[in-house]
């Protein structure tokens, strides 16, 4: 039976990796996980310098999930390339650097620094606000979207994913301007932007106001979506949206992904990543299906 799938070159034993964010760096997820058994590891966001992120309270529950505004807190680079790396290093799975910036430049920075690092693939997250666009997010416009992925693209020695906001009206037009830019591959979805109020406070439920709202209440938006994007490119795609067991991965594939990603999952059952690999293979078993290739967009 085989699990390898393969992202833009780089080879992972099984199709399964993390969401940036849910997982740090896999420090605490280690102690219930074998990073080894998984196909890549997504870190955080990281970008060119410290960013303090946002006031609390920055999380919220909701009907089957979250809404989070945790604003992309990180320690910055330097301190991320001499501690994360080299912890990661220790595992036989491929790293996936999530990279987030507020100019092109800031990208450019973090993507140069990573060059010369053991870093397979960088995941380029541009639901970020484009400071110098009055703070719209990159993935919103597809000529910011097309912009910065062939900047990136010019500077980054690895491939580049390029992660893409679902809070736009046609998400195959953003697909097909970072296919335009030169992306490797694609990964989504991003948070759906949302909205807690405490009516006891009568207040927001978070600092920020809105949040981007995960877990398996936006699972069929991701599926969608992630069938929307395999018809309209030809780069492999990295699934996530609400994956909380192997049947939730499945649908990512089947619907045209190439790897998924288990995010808010994690937070619930530390052992969820480890789940969807071993139940991945389960039903491989359960169906006969020598190569999970064959199911790779199988549904159209
Ligand atoms: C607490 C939290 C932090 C996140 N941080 C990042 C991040 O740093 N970079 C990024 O690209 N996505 C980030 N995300 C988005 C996830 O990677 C993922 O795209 C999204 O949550 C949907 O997957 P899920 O429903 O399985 O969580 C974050 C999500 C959550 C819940």
């Amino acid at each position: 039976m085989n699990t390898k799938v393969n992202i833009a070159g780089v080879e992972f034993k099984n199709p399964v990796t993390t969401a940036s964010g849910t997982f740090g760096s896999g420090t605490e997820y280690s102690e219930f996980v074998d990073l080894s058994l998984l196909g890549a590891v997504t870190t955080k966001g990281v970008a060119n310098v410290p960013w303090p992120g946002n006031p609390t309270p920055r999380i919220a529950e909701t009907y089957g999930g979250m809404i989070n505004a945790i604003g992309l807190q990180n320690p910055g680079i330097d301190v991320f390339v001499n501690r994360d790396i080299p912890f990661l290093k220790q595992y036989d799975t491929k790293i996936i650097v999530n990279v987030c910036g507020k100019t092109t430049e800031d990208y450019i920075d973090v993507v140069e620094r990573l060059g010369d690092q053991p870093v397979d693939l960088l995941e380029i997250n541009i639901s970020c606000p484009n400071v110098k666009e009055g703070g719209i997010a990159f993935g919103q416009d597809p000529k910011a979207v097309e912009a910065i992925t062939r900047e990136v693209k010019r500077h980054a020695k690895q491939p580049i994913i390029m992660k893409l906001s679902p809070n736009v009206t046609d998400i195959t037009v953003m697909a097909k301007a970072a296919e335009a830019g030169g992306a490797d591959a694609l990964s989504l979805i991003n948070t759906l932007t949302g909205m807690k109020i405490d009516i006891n406070r009568r207040s927001f439920a978070l600092a920020n106001k809105t949040g981007g709202m995960s877990g398996p209440a936006v699972k069929p938006v991701a599926v969608r979506m992630v069938y929307q994007v395999a018809q309209a490119v030809k780069l492999p795609i990295i699934g996530m949206g609400g994956i909380m067991t192997a049947e939730d991965a499945l649908e990512f594939i089947l619907a045209g992904a190439t790897a998924v990603a288990v995010g808010t999952a994690n937070f619930h059952n530390p052992y969820a990543t480890k789940e969807v690999v071993e139940g991945i293979e389960a039903y491989m078993r359960k169906y006969g299906i020598e190569d999970i290739k064959e199911l790779i967009g199988a549904v159209r």
